[in-house]
């Protein structure tokens, strides 16, 4: 078992407050940390942001918003891979959850962008996603007095690429997901995991799963290569894409060749498709393939139902979810 000693409300509070307030007492010793409960950004922003992310007029032919690729029902991923564009256009690789990205390293699979900020330009310039511009989205948006106005009072500057970017931005900085089970459970919450949930935590730690998947997002904080121990690539047939070639596409270095920014594990209770090219379309495949790919080992069926019960424990609170 993994000991676990039940501490006060007022500690499993600060516990969970602890990653915004920077202080420790009593964050356990695990290699997860919870979700923070971080309140932080200006709710007038954060709710223009919100506007912005679900605005169709963000698309050049007003069809796309990122909402539609991002559905908060599927964990803020896509149901269809790769996602599609504007007039059907198709990308070539899965959406990510827009879900903590805040607590990434970069954004992307490749990790080309260094922060949300940064990122936004990749959606609304990309031909097979929005194929837009920011003068081409201002144009439109100015032409809305009613949206003109809330921006205004919220961006003295008023509408401009930075506004609009700060405002999608903050939104997305708001798309945490606190209080999961596991990090009640993490922060001394006893009965907060179930025997199946706590067995997979154990075998996750214990075949490994833990050295890439680690921190607050079990991801987003190193790059790793896809195949570790087998070539993933050949085995899953098919024409390699640019997009195979991941963070490579970044740095130019061949050694980066099939290397991926560790997505997070944070939502997969939602999610539909695994990998960047969604080749696995279960939880249960997801796992088969990391413990092959990655770690060089055979997990029998009844450990990954346990190391699956693990990752649905994983998933904490958000208003969008909930909404669904
Ligand atoms: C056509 C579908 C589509 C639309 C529309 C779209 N995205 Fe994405 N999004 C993707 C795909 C695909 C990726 C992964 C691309 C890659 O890594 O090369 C991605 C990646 C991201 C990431 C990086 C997450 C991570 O962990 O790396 C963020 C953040 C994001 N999108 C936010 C947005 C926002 C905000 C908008 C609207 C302005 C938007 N997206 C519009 C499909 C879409
Ligand atoms: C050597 C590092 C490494 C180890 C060990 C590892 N993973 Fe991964 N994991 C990755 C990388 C890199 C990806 C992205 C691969 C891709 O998309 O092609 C990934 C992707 C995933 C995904 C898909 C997430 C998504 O949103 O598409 C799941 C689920 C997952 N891993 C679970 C596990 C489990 C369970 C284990 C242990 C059995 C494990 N991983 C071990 C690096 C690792």
């Amino acid at each position: 078992m993994i000991p676990r000693v039940k501490t006060t409300a007022a500690a499993s509070w600060l516990c969970l407050m602890s990653f915004a307030l920077q202080a420790a007492p009593p964050l356990p010793n695990e290699p997860i940390r919870p979700v923070p409960r971080v309140m932080d950004g200006d709710p007038a922003r954060i709710a223009l942001g919100r506007q912005l992310f679900f605005d169709r007029r963000l698309s050049r032919d007003g069809t796309i918003a990122c909402a539609d690729c991002h559905l908060p029902r599927y964990g803020g991923t896509d149901l269809r891979v790769p996602s599609r564009g504007v007039g059907g256009a198709q990308g070539t690789i899965k959406a990510p959850t827009v879900f903590n990205a805040r607590f990434n390293i970069a954004q992307f699979w490749d990790g080309r962008a260094e922060t949300l900020e940064k990122q936004l330009d990749g959606p609304i310039h990309n031909p097979v996603e929005m194929a837009s511009s920011w003068p081409r989205i201002i144009r439109l948006l100015k032409g809305d007095s009613r949206f003109r106005q809330a921006f205004l009072a919220a961006y003295p500057q008023g509408l401009s690429e930075a506004a609009l970017k700060d405002a999608l931005a903050s939104f997305e900085r708001s798309l945490t997901t606190p209080d999961s089970p596991f990090d009640r459970w993490l922060c001394g919450d006893v009965d907060a995991l179930g025997a199946q949930a706590k067995r997979g935590y154990r075998l996750f730690k214990s075949y490994g799963c833990i050295a890439c998947h680690q921190g607050v997002n079990l991801g987003g904080n190193l790059y790793q290569r896809m195949g570790v121990f087998g070539d993933y690539f050949k085995d899953r047939g098919g024409p390699l894409t640019p997009a195979d070639l991941g963070r490579f596409n970044v740095t130019k270095d061949p050694a980066d060749r099939f290397y991926f920014k560790v997505p997070s594990l944070r939502m997969v209770a939602l999610e539909k498709h695994f990998f960047h090219d969604g080749s696995a379309s279960s939880r249960d495949r997801a796992i088969q393939v990391m413990a092959h790919y990655q770690l060089g080992h055979e997990i029998p069926a009844g450990e990954r139902r346990a190391i699956a019960a693990f990752l649905r424990s994983l998933l904490g609170h958000h208003p969008l979810l909930e909404r669904e």
